[in-house]
């Protein structure tokens, strides 16, 4: 998703204190940007964080750092959150831009990020070439593998098949167990589900929503060689 930058973006990326310029600069000691020591979770492309304020709100036991390469859509989440805390204080929610391709730029293990959360990411699927671009490509899952918590979970959500399909793949060559799936996420009874801005776009037009859980195994369990 491009979004053309607003005028307003840059003065409320500026305006915000839990908004984290330079974010490689804070590798190994996010967990220092929060006031309460307690679980840390990380969001991938968390777009305009509809559903991921709400989750970090109901989850005021977890730290939550949402991230996106586009600096106007976290000037969106931010306006989003707002909203949502109202006079609280946004003490377990961090927003930063970070281009996921370069990851293990920004999270490292001492950071000790207990979940991921993946939601409706670019499935790229017009052509095979294109295929290393997707968040949950094995590029992107060996990032992960080094500074995911051991035992640690990726959440998945997608209304795309075929990413759905392939990414079941991906994980299994990368050393991580499906411990949860169902192809139709709101006739589930899954809960907690904290609907994304992408997710209700797709429900509207009643796309089922596939959802998974892939929890990280001991590395002898990573597939070798990865797809490159
Ligand atoms: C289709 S939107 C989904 C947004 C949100 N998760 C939702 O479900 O509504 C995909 C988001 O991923 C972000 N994104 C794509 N590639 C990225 C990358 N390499 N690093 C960080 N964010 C990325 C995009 O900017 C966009 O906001």
């Amino acid at each position: 998703m491009r979004m053309r930058r607003k005028k307003w973006t840059e003065p409320v990326i500026a305006d915000c204190p839990y908004y984290v310029e330079a974010p490689s600069t804070h590798r190994g000691q996010w967990r220092a940007l929060f006031p309460n020591s307690q679980k840390l979770w990380l969001e991938i492309g968390c777009g305009k964080g509809v559903g991921t304020v709400q989750m970090a709100y109901d989850n005021r036991d977890a730290n939550l750092i949402a991230i996106d390469e586009v600096r106007h859509v976290l000037a969106v989440s931010i306006q989003n959150t707002k909203a949502q805390y109202g006079d609280l204080p946004v003490d377990n929610l961090r927003f930063s831009a970070v281009d996921a391709t370069r990851i293990f730029d920004t999270f490292c293990k001492e950071d000790g990020i207990e979940r991921i959360y993946i939601h409706f990411c670019n499935p790229w699927n017009e052509k095979a070439k294109h295929h290393k671009r997707r968040l949950t490509h094995p590029r992107q899952l060996m990032q992960y593998r080094e500074f995911l918590q051991d035992g640690g979970e990726i959440y998945l959500k997608t209304d795309d098949s075929g990413l759905f399909l392939a990414s079941k793949r991906y994980f299994a060559e990368c050393g991580f167990q499906i411990v949860y799936q169902t192809d139709d996420l709101h006739a589930s009874g899954f809960s907690p589900n904290y609907v994304s801005e992408h997710e209700a776009l797709y429900t509207s037009r009643s796309c089922p929503i596939h959802f998974c859980i892939a929890k990280m195994l001991p590395s002898e369990f990573v597939q070798t060689p990865v797809e490159p």
